[in-house]
């Protein structure tokens, strides 16, 4: 298969998740409270994205999975992408544009703190995703930004292990996924450091 086409496959499986979720809402089948189904779903789905797309550079060494690599972008932007949605869900449907209902929800909900601070470090990723900004920025300084992305991701697990109120094995599962995709990182880093001492 082509990378094109692999990637324009995947660009419309990825979808998949809104387009299901919008299915369901038309079609009255998310149950008794489909915003909160919304909502939830979407941040689920944000938080699955931003770990696939830490696990390609693992794959490609572990396995010499490369064919990933041309992915890596598509799956950052995706997982902006329902970010976006999820914040824009609560913004719409939660708060009703109400700015003033919004700020006092950030100051006395933390759980709502920890996703506005970790939708917010997002942003520059999203805008340095592409080649003209990673050449402008420099590699060293762009890695060293979407690097920010473990603290995403972490800021994102906490978000949900804190909404949570009985069963936290859901987002123990994606810390502990994060804390192996760091450790694996971390190792490379502190090889690479010894090799070059
Ligand atoms: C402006 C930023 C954000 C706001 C205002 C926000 C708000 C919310 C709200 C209101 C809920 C549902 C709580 C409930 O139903 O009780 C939620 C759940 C969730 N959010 Fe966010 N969020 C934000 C950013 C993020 C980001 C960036 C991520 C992921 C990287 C994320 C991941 C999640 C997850 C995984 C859930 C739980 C889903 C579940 O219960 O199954 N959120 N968020």
């Amino acid at each position: 298969m082509s990378s094109r086409l692999f990637k324009g496959s995947l660009f419309i499986v990825f979808l998949m998740p809104l387009v299901v979720l919008l299915f369901g809402l038309f079609n009255e089948q998310l149950g008794a409270n489909p915003i909160e189904v919304l909502t939830r779903d979407t941040g689920q789905w944000a938080l699955r994205f931003l770990l696939i797309s830490l696990s390609i550079s693992p794959l490609r060494l572990l396995f010499g999975w490369h064919f990933l690599a041309p992915i890596r972008r598509m799956v950052g932007l995706y997982c902006f992408f329902y970010a976006s949605v999820h914040m824009l869900l609560y913004i719409w449907l939660d708060q009703f544009f109400n700015l003033g209902d919004i700020i006092d929800d950030i100051i006395e909900r933390p759980f709502i703190t920890v996703g506005v601070i970790s939708f917010l470090a997002l942003i520059p990723l999203a805008v340095t995703s592409n080649d003209k900004m990673k050449k402008r920025l420099g590699s060293e300084r762009w890695k060293k930004l979407h690097s920010l992305v473990y603290f995403i991701g972490m800021a994102g697990a906490l978000h949900f292990f804190m909404l949570v109120k009985k069963d936290i094995t859901e987002p123990l599962i994606y810390i502990a996924i994060l804390v192996i995709l760091l450790g694996i990182r971390l190792f490379r880093y502190g090889r690479r450091k010894l090799i070059s001492f």
